[in-house]
């Protein structure tokens, strides 16, 4: 039925365009109390073994959607109602802005891959905070907050961007996440670099700390899947030494490996971060090297190129407490996180391992 759709009308809509239209659709069903019982009881259904505690947070699920969907937390009941466990809203950043010029999403559908260079389009810190503390949640969901940098703010001053969003968005987030990883802001990637991410993150934290006396917000950091191995490690080292909750790996690509099968090069070399299916073998290295490294000491959150149950059971194996994805949902649907639930707790079953806890990091434990 989706494909059907997918063919007839989104593949035919500019690609942003289908996103409003079908998250429209997504937010006018959530509002309707029946019908949102009724997709909710359909789409997310509740699977006992995959209870999931990461962050001290208790979560239904370790699956969840990815930062960029919802940037201004506008539909996260709807997404609630499609299964994704956990919603990690943004990337918000300290001001408002518009984003690049249209166009700035492209679909590399034979690759299963989206190319975009939004650039952080959203209504900033201040009105998605105050839309945060308005909602009146009507399903137990993990909001995470995705925040990043204001395009126009020099990069000597990123740090004072970040402590505003923070201090706004900390008192209404579940978790906190520091976005250092997206190509598409100038200079922003030259955060993730120690020298630099230390006192971002140690200003951050204290930030949220100030803004929330009562309780520890959990911190993370997402980051790029083109850093050098090494940079991996002096990442993974001073989250250690920092005390930051998680580590999110990986935000888009801007290498353009794994594409083989569109046809246009005109498209495959759009500026931008590749995401989707050719993400797959390197996200799934960053985080197998970021297990090696931080073994339990860290959440890690697995993200990019997640197609199905067995690609999420594959991030579990590597040490993923969490796993997220975005762009396959384009591709596949409505139904789809219902289908990772379902695989996912099957394959569970069939393997050795009693709880899904158990199974976190086995792959790199063994091969150690
Ligand atoms: C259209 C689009 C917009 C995105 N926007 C953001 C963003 O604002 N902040 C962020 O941290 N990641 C953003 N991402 C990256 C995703 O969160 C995710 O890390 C990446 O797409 C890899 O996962 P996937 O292969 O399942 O899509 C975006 C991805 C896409 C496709």
């Amino acid at each position: 039925m989706y494909r059907i759709l997918f063919t007839l009308l989104f593949s035919r809509m500019d690609p942003e365009e289908a996103h409003h239209l079908a998250f429209r659709w997504i937010r006018r069903v959530a509002r309707v109390p029946v019908l949102r019982t009724f997709v909710a009881a359909v789409l997310a259904p509740r699977y006992e073994e995959l209870r999931t505690e990461a962050l001290g947070l208790r979560l239904h699920s370790p699956f969840g959607l990815a930062a960029g969907f919802d940037k201004n937390a506008v539909g996260i009941d709807g997404l609630a109602m499609l299964g994704f466990d956990h919603v990690e809203i943004g990337t918000v950043t300290g001001e408002p802005q518009p984003g690049n010029p249209r166009k700035r999403l492209f679909r590399l559908v034979p690759d299963r891959a989206l190319i975009n260079r939004m650039g952080f389009n959203n209504d900033g810190s201040l009105a998605v905070a105050a839309r945060l503390a308005s909602r009146r949640p009507v399903f137990r969901t993990v909001v995470g907050v995705n925040i990043g940098k204001t395009k126009v703010v020099p990069e000597a001053e990123a740090a004072a961007d970040y402590v505003k969003s923070a201090e706004r968005l900390a008192p209404h987030a579940d978790y906190l996440v520091v976005n250092v990883s997206s190509p598409n802001t100038p200079g922003l990637r030259s955060l993730q670099a120690v020298d630099q991410l230390r006192p971002l993150l140690t200003a951050v934290r204290e930030a949220a700390d100030r803004a929330v006396p009562a309780r520890r917000v959990p911190l993370l950091v997402k980051i790029a899947p083109d850093l050098a191995d090494e940079d991996v490690d002096a990442v993974a080292d001073l989250a250690v030494e920092l005390g930051l909750d998680g580590i999110i790996a990986t935000n888009t690509t801007i290498a353009r490996e794994g594409l083989g099968l569109t046809s246009d090069p005109a498209l495959v070399q759009e500026t931008g971060g590749l995401s989707g299916a050719p993400l797959k073998a390197r996200s799934l290295d960053v985080l197998r090297r970021l297990y090696a490294r931080v073994g339990d000491r860290i959440t890690l959150v697995g993200v990019g190129g997640i197609e199905n149950a067995e690609d999420a059971w594959q991030r579990v194996l590597a040490g993923a407490t969490l796993v997220q994805g975005y762009s396959a949902f384009v591709y596949q649907g409505p139904l789809w996180a219902r289908s990772i639930h379902k695989g996912l707790a099957a394959r569970l079953r069939t393997s050795p391992y009693a709880t899904l806890a158990d199974a976190v990091g086995a792959d790199v434990r063994t091969s150690a």
